[in-house]
């Protein structure tokens, strides 16, 4: 898939709580990027089809109540959120009940063909509103969104420290059974993609995370403006 050559995309994967979201928007301040965050894509259907009393065990309904929704963004800042039938969503994305349901949900094939093709989208609207570069993070970004993104990276941390993290943000959230399901899926698993660079951010704090991947994206930007 061709990626425009205008905008830079900079993938980052990894497990749940490994910092992705905050070394995302940490690298898009930095650099005037967009910055997508797709967890929050699969938090957003999870929540809505749970108010519909949709169940991740039944495929047909899920799809069926799929094609309901209008999937829109809105950029607010550097972040680009998405939206449902033009609302969107509130911190019931970060309920016990959609920490749960998510992973399920995340492994119905059509779930992931719809936010594959709004996810590509989000390239029109970082270039529309005039971005030099597009931040992604989740679990399939650098393998199955955007496998030709430049800049692929995939963090890990110790799981021990992961709950930490979450316990520290008052969450209640089972972080290795996710993994477990994300991992274990047939479609779009949550892998290191081929080529991806992989941090592990277990003794790192976030300032050191995002100096190592804005040491990249810098290397970067200069190599391209020198060719
Ligand atoms: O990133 P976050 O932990 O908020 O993601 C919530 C869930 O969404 C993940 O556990 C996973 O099931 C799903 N997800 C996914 N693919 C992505 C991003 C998130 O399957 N690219």
């Amino acid at each position: 898939m061709a990626s425009p050559t205008r905008l830079l995309i900079v993938a980052i994967d990894g497990g749940a709580a490994s910092g992705k979201s905050s070394t995302a928007r940490a690298l898009a301040a930095r650099f005037n990027f967009m910055q997508v965050e797709t967890g929050f894509h699969y938090r957003a259907i999870t929540a809505e089809m749970l108010r519909l009393g949709v169940r991740s065990d039944d495929p047909s309904h899920s799809q069926r109540a799929l094609h309901e929704l209008s999937l829109e963004t809105r950029v607010e800042g550097q972040a680009a959120w998405l939206e449902i039938n033009g609302r969107r969503p509130g911190d019931e994305i970060r309920s016990p009940e959609v920490n749960a349901a998510v992973s399920h949900f995340a492994a119905l094939p059509a779930v992931r063909a719809r936010l594959l093709t709004y996810q590509r989208s989000q390239v029109d609207v970082a270039l529309a509103h005039g971005f030099r570069g597009l931040v992604m993070e989740g679990r399939d970004i650098g393998s199955v969104i955007f496998p030709d993104a430049p800049l692929r990276f995939f963090l890990h941390a110790d799981p021990t420290e992961r709950a930490r993290r979450r316990a520290q943000e008052g969450q209640t959230d089972s972080i290795t059974e996710r993994d477990r399901l994300d991992s274990s899926r047939k479609t779009a698993p949550l892998t290191i993609p081929e080529g991806a660079i992989a941090i592990d951010s277990t003794y790192l704090t976030l300032n050191e995370v995002v100096n190592h991947v804005a040491k990249q994206v810098e290397q970067h930007l200069r190599q391209s403006s020198a060719s």
